[in-house]
């Protein structure tokens, strides 16, 4: 009897404890979300043990304790608020019987959690943007921006931890920045953070979680498919320009998004539509507010309440690309990423911002003309609206000018849009604008030249149109203007969003 007893004691002394990990996300060096939210810290542990959890700096420490659960085989522990900065040391020990285990996490710093995902535009490195070897240069002048590369990674049902992770929580170095084309780390993810550190001087947490060539639908979840009118997904052949990514509905949601639910987080910022310029395209003012809303509910209840219900979305709208057999799909797609009004945040898309890129293109680009280099000024763009919406500092101007009322003085063949903010003309355009002629109740197109303008105002030329003027037009082609040389901008440089108005739905159409 003792004999056949003792392999089972030997058992549980090897067992005991095996099963203690954090969950694959949170490592050394990381940053956890500070305060005013709570940061969570979850793992695995042998179902019915207790863990105690010790954050501590120099000599202060501060203890928690959690239960294994019996189903789930995972802990959590939601700390206080905790304010920026660091280091910290994080010390698990879990109980079970007399058996005691430990692991621990070194270099923790407090400060702001921000994920970065989408497609291409989002996955291109710092390697092959402009300047590359002097951003790779000073990434070590930012050693309190942490980044985090997840795996691409896809799964047919929501994953709870990550399957796989390409860059584990790192102090940013030339090497583990500028790792080969399209791979990690994001080039847009990282100068975002760069400029976002340089305004608040305290930690950045970057996790890059991004794919070339997928849809949102592969990002989105079943539910928010479901708001859309979408179940299931017809795959089609990817066309060879993109690089192209899963396609089939919420895989990638499930895989390398959903893991993340349980952390603390500050905000997303989200670069993606290339894609769906081939799918699905007047379903994105659907589909992009419903991925928004479904992420920030999910964060939410995932996090137990600790991430903000809210939070922060920023995304680039789309640059530009040379495919002709597109036709106005670009521009379609610009105006669904802001749920139709043009500018956000907008009734459909509160707490939003947008980094205006049309004119960012890069017609030599190696990577194709839909990769443009220039991600410097997208980044700075982008913390522009991040600072006004996420940070609260309302003064600052984000967007570009948006007109507020288009006069038609038909006597006369003009047309004068009148815009709330200052603006700057960069060149007397001749086809940025165009007019719908109306004809037999649909638009037939035609350009029209800028003739004169003002500070508030510009004065346009308004071709011939022989039942009457129904609409404009503005920057809505694939391509509207040549590098930072778009016809209208503001005093801080950037430009107007493109817009299309009719007048038969607008009442700031005055006809004189
Ligand atoms: C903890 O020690 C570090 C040096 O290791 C020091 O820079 C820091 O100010 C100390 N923090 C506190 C809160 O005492
Ligand atoms: C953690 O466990 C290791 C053995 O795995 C042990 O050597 C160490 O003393 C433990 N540390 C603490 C702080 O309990
Ligand atoms: C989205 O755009 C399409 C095409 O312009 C339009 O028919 C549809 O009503 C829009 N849907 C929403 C929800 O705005
Ligand atoms: C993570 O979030 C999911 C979805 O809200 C929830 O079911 C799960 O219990 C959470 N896990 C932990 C460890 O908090
Ligand atoms: C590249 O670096 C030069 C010199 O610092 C600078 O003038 C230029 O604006 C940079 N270009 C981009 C796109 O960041
Ligand atoms: C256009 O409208 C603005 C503001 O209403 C006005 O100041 C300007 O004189 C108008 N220009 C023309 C040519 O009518
Ligand atoms: C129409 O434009 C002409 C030329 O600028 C101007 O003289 C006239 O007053 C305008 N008409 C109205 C009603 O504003």
């Amino acid at each position: 009897m003792m004999e056949a007893s003792l392999p089972l004691v030997l058992l549980l002394a090897c067992t005991a404890g095996a099963k203690l990990r954090f969950a694959s996300y949170y490592g050394d060096h990381m940053v956890l979300q500070k305060e005013p939210y709570r940061a969570i810290i979850w793992g695995f542990g042998d179902p019915g043990s207790k863990v105690m959890l010790t954050l501590s700096q120099n000599h202060s420490v501060v203890t928690k304790m959690a239960q294994v659960d019996e189903s789930s085989e995972t802990w959590k522990v939601i700390l206080d608020p905790v304010a920026q900065g660091g280091p910290y040391t994080i010390e698990v020990h879990q109980y079970i019987k007399e058996e005691v285990s430990n692991m621990t996490l070194e270099d923790i710093y407090f400060g702001d959690v921000w994920i970065c995902s989408g497609q291409s535009n989002m996955e291109m490195t710092v390697s092959q943007i402009f300047n590359a070897s002097k951003e790779l240069e000073e990434a070590s002048k930012y050693p309190l921006l942490r980044i985090f590369s997840t795996a691409l990674i896809q799964s047919h049902v929501e994953l709870q931890d990550l399957g796989g992770i390409n860059l584990q929580w790192s102090i940013p170095t030339a090497r583990n920045l500028g790792h080969g084309d399209f791979s990690y780390f994001s080039a847009v993810c990282w100068l975002f953070g760069q400029y976002l550190f340089e305004k608040l001087k305290y930690p950045i947490g970057l996790i890059d979680t991004s794919w070339g060539g997928t849809p949102i639908e592969a990002w989105s979840s079943k539910r928010a498919l479901h708001e859309c009118g979408l179940s299931e997904y017809i795959e089609r052949n990817p066309p060879s320009y993109l690089d192209a990514g899963p396609r089939e509905v919420s895989v990638l949601w499930n895989a390398m998004v959903h893991p993340f639910v349980n952390m603390t987080i500050q905000g997303v910022i989200w670069y993606q539509g290339e894609a769906n310029t081939l799918m699905n395209t007047d379903l994105y003012n659907c589909t992009f507010p419903a991925l928004i809303e479904d992420w920030r509910k999910a964060f939410h209840e995932g996090s137990d309440g600790q991430t903000n219900r809210d939070f922060p979305f920023g995304f680039v709208q789309l640059c530009t690309d040379r495919q002709v057999e597109l036709n106005d799909k670009f521009p379609r797609i610009r105006w669904h990423q802001t749920a139709d009004y043009g500018y956000v945040p907008n009734k459909r898309m509160s707490n939003t911002f947008m980094a205006v890129t049309i004119d960012l293109g890069d017609d030599e680009s190696p990577y194709g003309s839909i990769h443009p280099r220039d991600k410097r000024t997208v980044a700075y763009r982008l913390h522009l609206g991040a600072l006004a919406i996420a940070y609260g500092e309302k003064s600052i101007t984000f967007q570009g000018p948006y007109p507020q009322k288009v006069q038609v003085n038909e006597t006369h063949r003009l047309l004068n849009i009148t815009f709330e903010e200052h603006i700057q003309l960069r060149h007397m355009d001749s086809k940025a604008f165009e007019v719908c002629c109306t004809d037999q109740g649909t638009c037939n197109w035609k350009p029209a030249a800028i003739v004169s303008f003002s500070s508030h105002s510009v004065t346009l030329q308004n071709p011939t149109c022989t039942d009457g003027i129904g609409g404009l037009r503005y920057a809505w082609s694939e391509w509207p203007c040549e590098y930072q040389l778009c016809p209208i901008y503001n005093l801080q440089a950037l430009p107007a969003p493109p817009f299309i108005t009719f007048s038969h739905s607008n009442p700031a159409w005055i006809r004189l």
